[in-house]
Parts: C-alpha cells; sequence; structure tokens
C-alpha cells in the first residue's frame, strides 16, 4: 500500500521504517528540513537499535523515501499517519497546535480527484481529538474530497522500537467508517498480532489509561519501597514475590527515580486533564504523579545526608538517558537530578554510552558540567558515584576498578542495577531505593 507519514520523530520514523519492511511504499514528511536531508543523506537522527540498518535497507529497497513536502505526501499516500508531537501545556492539558496544523495542511492539499483517503492519528491525543481532526479536513478541503478519519495508537517503547513495531503485542485502531477500516486491516495484513478495532474514542482513550497504569505501576512499588526502607524490607524480594502473581506481572514493578522520558510524564499528566474537563477528578493519578516526583527529592536527601555538603563535591554520574538503549533525554531523571546538584555547587562528570550528544543538546549541561568518554574515566576522583539510567554496561562495570579511581567509597544506585553484595566487598558504601544499605 502507499503509506504517508507526517512527522519523522521516533514514532513516525519507525513506524515509517517497519511499515517499508513488510512491503508498504513509504513516504515520511518531515518539516524541520535539516532533519530530512540527514536521512537523505543516509543518517538518521536519532540513536534506535536496529534502525538504521533498517531504514538503509528498505531506501535502497525503494520502498522508503523522505521528503519536506507535505503536498508530495497528500498526494502519494492512500493512508496518511500523522505521528507530530503533542506536548503538554502550562497546566498540563495537551497542546493540540500541531495536530490541527497538519490537518490544515493536509485539507489545504487535497483534490477530489486524488480519490478516498484515510487519515490515521497516531499521535498520543485526548479523546474526542479525531472529531476535530475530521471537523478541520471538512471545513478546509475542496467540496468533494472524500476521506476517513481513524485513531490508532502507538504503543511502542524506546529502545525496541524496531521489535516492538515488528512484533507487536497488539495493534489497535478505532474507526466510525468501514471504508476506513478495511483499508487499516490492509495496512497491518502483514503483522502477525492481535487487531482490536473499536470507535475512535476508545482507541484515543486506550493509550492514555495504559500509559497511566504502568505510570501508576511504578509509583506503586516506589510507594512500596518507601515502606521497606522503613521497615528493612527489600523491595527487590517484594516485587519478585508481588510480580509472580501472574495477574500482576513483574514487570513495571521496578523501584528507582521514577518514570521519566517523552511519554510517561506528559500522557498521565494529560489524563488528569483530559478526566477533569470531562467532569472527574482523577486523584489516583495525581497521587501517581506525586510520588513520582517525591522519588527524587528523597534520592538526593540520602545524598546530602552523606556528603553533607554538595558544595565542590566531585560527583560521578552515570547515565543521562531516561532509560537504557536510548538516546531521548526529554524529561530524564538523571537530567533533573544533575542539575539539582549544580544547583548546590556540586561538579559533575558524566557518562552515558548514546546520550552525551542529545545531553548537550537538549539537557541544558554544556558547559555546566564534564562529559567523560567511557564509565571509568567519569568516575576519576570522585566522592560519590550516582547510577541514574539502568544501561547493561553498568550493571557489568568492574566494580573494583571503580573503587580503585574513586576519590571516596560511596554509591548511589537510583536504578537497583547493582549487586549491594558484590559492591560492599569492594569495599564500598552502598545506598539504593527500597533496600537496606550495605557497606555502613
Ligand atoms: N516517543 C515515543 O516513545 C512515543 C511512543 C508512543 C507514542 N508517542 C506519541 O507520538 C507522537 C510523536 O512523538 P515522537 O516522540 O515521535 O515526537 P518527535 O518530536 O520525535 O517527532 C515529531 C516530528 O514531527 C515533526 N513535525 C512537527 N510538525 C510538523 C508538520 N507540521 N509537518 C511535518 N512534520 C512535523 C517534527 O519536526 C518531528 O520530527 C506524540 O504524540 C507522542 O506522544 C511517542
Amino acid at each position: 500500500m502507499k503509506i504517508t507519514i507526517i512527522g519523522t520523530g521516533y514514532v513516525g520514523l519507525t513506524t515509517g521504517t517497519c511499515f517499508a519492511e513488510v512491503g508498504h511504499e513509504v513516504t515520511c514528511v518531515d518539516n524541520n528540513a535539516e532533519k530530512v536531508q540527514t536521512l537523505l543523506d543516509g543518517k538518521i537522527p536519532i540513536f534506535e537499535p536496529g534502525l538504521e540498518e533498517l531504514v538503509k535497507k528498505n531506501v535502497n529497497a525503494g520502498r522508503l523515501n523522505f521528503t519536506t513536502s507535505t503536498e508530495d505526501g497528500v498526494r502519494s499516500g492512500e493512508v496518511i499517519f500523522i505521528a507530530v508531537p503533542t506536548p503538554p501545556q502550562e497546566d498540563g492539558s495537551v497542546d493540540l497546535m500541531y495536530i490541527e496544523k497538519v490537518a490544515r495542511e493536509i485539507a489545504q492539499f487535497l483534490t477530489p480527484e486524488m480519490g478516498y483517503k484515510v487519515i490515521v492519528d497516531k499521535s498520543t491525543v485526548p479523546v474526542k481529538t479525531g472529531q476535530k481532526v475530521e471537523e478541520t479536513l471538512a471545513r478546509y478541503a475542496k467540496p468533494g474530497c472524500e476521506f476517513g478519519v481513524t485513531s490508532n495508537p502507538e504503543f511502542l517503547r524506546e529502545g525496541s522500537a524496531v521489535a516492538d513495531l515488528l512484533k507487536p503485542d497488539r495493534i489497535v485502531f478505532g474507526s466510525n467508517d468501514e471504508r476506513a477500516t478495511t483499508i487499516m486491516q490492509k495496512v497491518y495484513e502483514p503483522f502477525v498480532a492481535p487487531v482490536l478495532v473499536t470507535d475512535v474514542e476508545s482507541a484515543e482513550l486506550i493509550k492514555h489509561a495504559a500509559n497511566s497504569f504502568l505510570a501508576l505501576k511504578i509509583s506503586y512499588i516506589n510507594a512500596v519501597g518507601r515502606i521497606c526502607e522503613a521497615s528493612g524490607a527489600d523491595i527487590e524480594k517484594v516485587a519478585e514475590g508481588i510480580g509472580m502473581d501472574d495477574r500482576i506481572g513483574r514487570r513495571f514493578l521496578n523501584a528507582g527515580l521514577g518514570y521519566g522520558g517523552s511519554c510517561f510524564p506528559k500522557d498521565v499528566k494529560a489524563f488528569i486533564a483530559i478526566s477533569e474537563s470531562l467532569g472527574y477528578n482523577f486523584d489516583l493519578l495525581k497521587q501517581v504523579e506525586e510520588i513520582n516526583e517525591d522519588q527524587r527529592e528523597l534520592f538526593l536527601n540520602k545524598i546530602r545526608e552523606k556528603l553533607w555538603v554538595l558544595q565542590e563535591k566531585k560527583i560521578a554520574v552515570w547515565g543521562l538517558a531516561f532509560k537504557q538503549n536510548t538516546d531521548d533525554v526529554r524529561e530524564s531523571v538523571a537530567i533533573k537530578l544533575i542539575h539539582d546538584m549544580l544547583a548546590e555547587g556540586a561538579q559533575i562528570t558524566a557518562y552515558d554510552p548514546e546520550a552525551i550528544g542529545t545531553a548537550k543538546k537538549f539537557g541544558d549541561l554544556d558547559g555546566k558540567i564534564t562529559f567523560a568518554d567511557d564509565l571509568y574515566s567519569c568516575v576519576e576522583g570522585a566522592e560519590a558515584l550516582i547510577v541514574a539510567t539502568e544501561w547493561p554496561e553498568f550493571a557489568n562495570a568492574d566494580l573494583a576498578t571503580v573503587r580503585e579511581k574513586m576519590g571516596a567509597n560511596l554509591i548511589f544506585d537510583g536504578r537497583n542495577l547493582l549487586n549491594p553484595e558484590t559492591a560492599e566487598k569492594q569495599g564500598f558504601e552502598y545506598h539504593s531505593i527500597g533496600r537496606p544499605a550495605t557497606g555502613v
């Protein structure tokens, strides 16, 4: 099928590439000319495991191309996906400016001669956005243009996006139009996954409800972690015991610094605002946010208690990305933590396997901290080491070498990544989240 994706970011690029991989002919549109040029030069602007090879393969096969022209995209695609940002506004509600603009642009370029087109909203949007997109298209398109609007939320996880898209655990789309439903079924025919077809509003809600539930699981385990710390229990064991119940499951029960990234913080905020606008006060989710915010402060308090004064202290930080296997630093707790410590006068050296470039560009850290080339040079002379992102490289670090290089023996592990006994054996005083400190 001929597919157009408008917005070639994390979602648009990976989705478009995977559609090409299963045989569709895909045009990815972006209004960021620099990004499109990078892609035309055969490079990809983000780090996502396996993506670069797949982009090259499909570009060479002639199934994937990039352009800045929305007009070309609208002309060529029988199905047009919208994958532009939906950032939060000051009050937490979703800024739909980008969606509205793309809807107007699509309408402007549609002609009756093009025949029926399906416009698919893939961005995460508040319930009832589909209605607004439909109204906008109807208002601005020339008379006689035919189209249907569907909602197709995306569940990929950064860091494993290619695998998530090629082998999704479910495909959800919502449509109030039979013609659009049939076409969407054809788009997803090559994928082996359960497909749930709903009305537009339910599909839109599923995304916010799913992400908020995952965030809730994280905050829940972090709250239980506080009870563990107060009672001497070990959150890792508790999480294991809870997670063995297959009604609950072990995933997303990892105590730590809390959730960050481009989705959970904004989607929880959005769901609270959406509920409020519909007359429901979602207090439960407000608690989820509060617990998440407090995690960082509680962790900082542990650091303050041990280092006493942060002014002039040399602190090494492992991790800048919001999680492992990505270079994305949007809403990264690691970066917020660094800013907190900088505000108290600490001298920070940080290392991340993939996210130094993005941290310099988007993290407001360039010139304020030192970036190390590897995890061992990062800890040289440090008085404390902070583990802020759960990269496997950190879990496998040789702690004897780390101890030799450091100027003191404190580790604060914000992701419960290291083994407390190993850390103690190497002479560290080791603090983590929701489990007893060792080597104290
Ligand atoms: N990143 C994720 O893990 C993820 C997962 C599921 C859903 N989502 C949702 O998908 C949407 C996109 O997220 P993302 O992370 O890919 O964002 P992104 O910022 O990485 O990419 C968005 C792209 O859209 C482009 N763009 C903006 N306006 C445009 C226009 N008028 N015409 C053409 N291009 C335009 C931008 O230049 C950018 O490249 C959001 O609603 C997000 O909530 C994201």
